[in-house]
This record gives C-alpha cells, sequence and structure tokens, in this order.
C-alpha cells in the first residue's frame, strides 16, 4: 500500500508521516530529502547551481539511501555518508528548489522513489506524489496551512535544532520555495484531485495523524 502526502514547505508533513508509518509499521521515504542530498553535493562540490547539465551530470554520479532506524527516524546518506542533520541548514533550503526544478533529476529521483516505495508498504511525503511518482497510490493526503503557521512552525523546528534563525529569514524563504515550487514547469506543487485536503492550521499533530488514520 502507498500512502501519498504532498503539501507546501511547514504544513507538518514530515512529522505526520514519519508517525504514520512507524504506526503502521510502514517505510517513511522522505522525497525532499533526496533533492536536499543533492543540493549539499552541488554545493560542497562548489557546482554553479545555474549550470544544469553539471547537476545532472552529478545526479547520475550520485548514490542517496535513505534508512529508517528501529526508533522511527530517517537517516539518509550521500555517496555513503550521513547527512541527515546537514541537508537541513538554511543554506541548503534556500537553494534546493532551483536543483529540484530540473527535469533530468526529477526523472532520476523518480525512479529512486518508485522502487522504494514498491519495496514495502510506503508513506512518501513530497510535492509531488499523488500527482506524478504515484498516481494510483491508495491513499493521498493534502496537507495544508496558513502562510503565518507555517513559518512559525519551520522557525520552531531549526531553533529546536540550534541553529541561528530569524522568523524573517524563514518568511522569505517559505515564500520563496511556495513560489519556485508551485509554479515550476515540471511536477509542479499541486493537490492530485483525488487526494483528502487537511487544513493543519488550527491542529494538532495528533489530531492530523487521527485524521489521516481514520479515513484509511
Ligand atoms: O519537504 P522539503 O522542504 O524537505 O523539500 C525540499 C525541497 O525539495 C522543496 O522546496 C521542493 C523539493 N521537493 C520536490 O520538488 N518534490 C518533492 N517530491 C519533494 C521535495
Amino acid at each position: 500500500m502507498i500512502i501519498a502526502i504532498d503539501g507546501p514547505a511547514g504544513a507538518g508533513k514530515s512529522t505526520v508521516s514519519k508517525i504514520i508509518a512507524r504506526k503502521l509499521g510502514f517505510l517513511y521515504i522522505d522525497t525532499g530529502a533526496m533533492y536536499r542530498a543533492l543540493t549539499l553535493k552541488a554545493i560542497s562540490e562548489k557546482i554553479n547551481l545555474q549550470d544544469t547539465d553539471q547537476i545532472i551530470e552529478m545526479a547520475r554520479h550520485t548514490e542517496i539511501n535513505l534508512i529508517n532506524t528501529k526508533d522511527g527516524q530517517l537517516k539518509v546518506f550521500l555517496d555513503g555518508k550521513d547527512v541527515t542533520l546537514k541537508i537541513r541548514q538554511p543554506e541548503i533550503t534556500k537553494l534546493v528548489s532551483a536543483v529540484a526544478k530540473i527535469k533530468e533529476v526529477r526523472e532520476m529521483m523518480l525512479k529512486l522513489q518508485r522502487k522504494l516505495g514498491r519495496s514495502e508498504d510506503s508513506v512518501l511525503d513530497g510535492r509531488d506524489i499523488g500527482t506524478v511518482v504515484f498516481p494510483d497510490a491508495e491513499k493521498k493526503f493534502y496537507l495544508d496551512a496558513e502562510f503565518s503557521e507555517r513559518a512559525r512552525r519551520r522557525y520552531k523546528e531549526l531553533k529546536d535544532l540550534g541553529q541561528d534563525v530569524t522568523l524573517k529569514d524563514i518568511e522569505e524563504d517559505l515564500h520563496n520555495r511556495d513560489t519556485l515550487d508551485s509554479t515550476r514547469e515540471v511536477a509542479p506543487l499541486k493537490k492530485a484531485d483525488d487526494a483528502i485536503y487537511i487544513d493543519t492550521t488550527n491542529m494538532t499533530i495528533k489530531e492530523v495523524v487521527n485524521k489521516i488514520l481514520d479515513s484509511l
């Protein structure tokens, strides 16, 4: 079974998806982490992010692995190295949309996402899971929340990770990513027609999780 959870940044997708996967004993696949890992590699190798050909070439020679740990966490490996924390740095967050918009890069990630998702029952979170990656997913959800609430959540999440960020930085970043992710040509952020829409603005994590579990 495939459960697709899409929506904009800060809507609560990853927190909720992780809990749902753990409760059901499903694999959790964070597709945003894949684009983040590629962005980290491009920056580390000093690749100009406007140089699409070079990014595509780099992606062809990159190995990304997602490992679900026993305690319900997700570890992200880039060419064998654990980059779980590094990919959450603000610099990556700011630049990831430039990498995620490249058609050939998306095709490579799509293959990986389908391979992982077909290997066992899975919860995938992203932007295009219900529309492009698994249009036949048994269950689709689109999580959303008001902009100010999404910014507040992201701010808290990063502060808890010990990052030195301001709410203004977060708002700017969210605004840019919302625009880039929903207006790009390939697989833009979009609710699938058959996805259940959940506005999480005034809901607790537990309420969102229960609503999803009740709809299965
Ligand atoms: O969910 P996230 O913030 O970790 O995602 C990082 C970026 O990756 C996001 O700004 C858009 C892109 N992304 C995407 O294009 N398609 C996906 N399925 C998941 C993420």
